[in-house]
């Protein structure tokens, strides 16, 4: 991956609707296209609602890579790698995140809003969208369950 990727479609619920926002800043900055999936403020929504939007849109093709946010990551994850050739990573570290890409070809970047700074998330977001998939026996992995 890297920044002539096709567009990121990003989600998240109230929890991270302010993370979303910076998140959304940064990649455009890069001269990338973002496109929201909302939710679109801080009143109560239901993550799952967000989730099920990303997560169906890149299990279909319809964008090669999305993003998804809610308080813990943990039901923004769940629900992502309900979906057929998804592969959703919940990441908190930067190790995570840059194996995420080069081993699983994650293609959902999951965060936690209430769990890791701003800072953290940038930066996470960064080595996820510059860090490419080495292939090779690692495809041969991901195929083994990427249509369960
Ligand atoms: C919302 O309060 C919270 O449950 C949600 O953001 C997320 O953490 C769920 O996994």
């Amino acid at each position: 991956m890297n920044d002539n990727m096709s567009p990121i479609i990003i989600g998240c619920d109230h929890a991270a609707y302010y993370l979303k926002g910076k998140i959304k800043e940064f990649i455009v900055k890069r001269g990338m296209e973002v496109e929201d999936a909302g939710t679109d403020s801080e009143e109560s929504v239901d993550y799952p609602d967000f989730g099920i939007k990303v997560a169906s849109m890149v299990s279909t093709g319809r964008y090669e890579h999305g993003i998804l946010l809610c308080g813990t990551g943990l039901g923004m994850s769940m629900v992502a790698n309900r979906f057929t050739n998804v592969r959703a990573a919940l990441c908190g570290d930067m190790f995570s995140a840059i194996m995420s890409r080069r081993h699983n070809d994650s293609n959902i970047l999951v965060m936690g809003a209430r769990v890791i700074g701003e800072s953290l998330a940038m930066e996470i977001v960064r080595a996820w969208l510059e860090t490419p998939f080495e292939g090779g026996r690692h495809l041969a992995r991901i195929e083994k369950f990427n249509n369960i």
